[in-house]
């Protein structure tokens, strides 16, 4: 098997574009408003708990695979097929492979309208008045959601600056761009939440972020808690797989993965306590995927120097999301060189083309593609829910199955032991009891109540 060199260049290289690609507008823009959908602190005990039973164990098991048979998605699942060293595949794994290329184009297409949306606000903040009132800062969004053009034509603008980067090198493009700007987004974020919990909501905000009120849950939260789990770790797409993919021998994955899980939840529970204080003094609490963008401004008008914290706050925040795009674009466009045989470049070119092409209908569902809706749900909020509800457990369960079935247990022990010894075997048959028989059963029961929960609707059982 032909091995990729490790293009990590520092252990830290592979933390930045790993937590690069975990942090972004999952952390800033969607957990809080999901959060608030689902009713604050129970949500919020089920998703830490999700990530920490089943969010980490799958993180671990992406960024192994990828490190072991140093491909990406595709391509790995392929080698398992062929390597006696690694194990056998059959048809089913290879189609969790195809499913995971799949969940992630879908993703970067309705990501890249959101990341649009940043760099519209960013342009706001910069040059417009929307700090003067909180008309202007409604006004800017209806601006945007009445012209589905502009929409289409930010986010092709972003695919496009994605695709130069990670075509120029994963090296050169992830490590440069994400490396320096993530420590000061983390700085930013603490001052602000600081500010925010200032305003005078601070009791109120943690109690609905840390509060237990399980009678809020509904039978959709547990698959909303574990679908934000795979968005926001960025598994179930194969994006960690190809970043395994270029992991040094020596990196010991349990550790590189606990940290970067570890980092991405606390960077969400500080978004969601930089915006509930603002949505609980003024009642923003239906805003839905907008949640983030009527907030931020309302909270910045009430704080000194808000126009430089605005932008420095939405430059971060787009570069949050470059990161993570760059991620899913890295993973597809590794697939298509290795599937299809073609250079990175003309890879490049294919990839973006598709993306452009995906991302038009979530860009005009708010404006020429209005009328289209089901269920009352725009065909954004439908993209989203499909993906993120529905592709991406499927996508983990298939990727459960699939490894725990497949990989020989050598070469995955070997990744839990590391040289000192502190981590033993134990974690390994842990690890493989969560991947084996844990998270399928949780995923499984998630969807079949959420299934339930549909059907009822449907039906009109209105006493459930
Ligand atoms: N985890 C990213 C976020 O929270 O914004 C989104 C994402 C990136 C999802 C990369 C999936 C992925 F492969």
């Amino acid at each position: 098997m032909a091995r990729r060199d490790s293009l990590w260049g520092t252990r830290f290289g592979f933390y930045l574009a790993a937590v690069g690609s975990a942090l972004g507008l999952g952390n800033l823009w969607r957990f809080p408003f999901v959060t608030v959908e689902n009713g604050g602190g129970a949500f919020v005990l089920l998703y830490v708990a999700f990530v920490l039973l089943i969010g980490l164990p799958i993180l671990i098991g992406e960024l192994m695979l990828g490190k072991i048979t140093r491909r990406g998605s595709v391509a790995a699942f392929r080698v398992l097929d062929r390597n006696d060293e690694v194990g056998i595949i059959g048809r089913r794994t290879f189609g969790a492979g195809v499913l995971a290329a799949l969940s992630c184009l879908l993703v970067v297409s309705y990501y890249a309208v959101v990341s649009g949306w940043v760099l519209h606000f960013l342009m706001q903040f910069t040059f417009g008045s929307i700090l003067s009132s909180g008309e202007n800062v409604d006004s800017s969004l209806k601006l945007l959601k009445d012209n589905g053009l502009l929409q289409l034509a930010l986010a092709s603008v972003h695919i496009l600056l994605s695709l130069v980067i990670v075509v120029k090198g994963v090296q050169e493009g992830i490590e440069k761009w994400v490396g320096n700007i993530m420590p000061i987004f983390v700085v930013l974020l603490g001052i602000l939440v600081v500010k925010s919990l200032a305003t005078g909501q601070a009791v109120e905000a943690l109690r609905f972020q840390f509060y237990p009120d399980f009678t809020k849950l509904t039978l959709y939260s547990p698959l909303h808690a574990l679908g934000h789990v795979f968005f926001s770790l960025s598994v179930g797409m194969g994006t960690m797989v190809a970043f395994g993919s270029y992991l040094k021998p020596e990196t010991h994955i349990p550790s590189a993965g606990f940290r970067v899980a570890t980092l991405d939840t606390v960077i969400s529970l500080f978004a969601g306590l930089l915006i509930f204080p603002t949505i609980l003094g003024m009642s923003l609490g239906g805003s839905g995927p907008e949640l983030l963008f009527r907030a931020l401004p309302r909270l910045l008008q009430g704080i000194d120097s808000g126009w430089f914290f605005g932008v420095a706050f939405f430059v971060c925040l787009y570069l949050g999301a470059l990161g993570a795009s760059i991620g899913l674009l890295e993973a597809l466009v590794a697939n298509v060189t290795e599937v299809l045989k073609v250079s990175r470049e003309r890879a490049g070119w294919i990839v973006g083309t598709v993306t452009v092409l995906c991302a038009s209908i979530p860009s005009l569902s708010s404006s020429g593609l209005q009328g289209v809706t089901v269920r009352g749900q725009s065909l954004f909020s439908l993209w989203d829910t499909v993906v993120v509800n529905v592709l991406l457990p499927i996508g983990v369960l298939a990727f459960c199955l699939a490894l725990s079935r497949k990989l020989k247990a050598s070469p995955a022990i070997n990744e839990f032991v590391n040289d000192d010894s502190l981590v033993t075997q134990t974690l390994y048959s842990h690890w493989r009891i969560v991947v084996r028989y844990i998270a399928p059963f949780l995923i499984t029961l998630s969807l079949a109540a959420a299934l339930f929960a549909f059907i009822s609707e449907l039906a009109g059982w209105t006493h459930l």
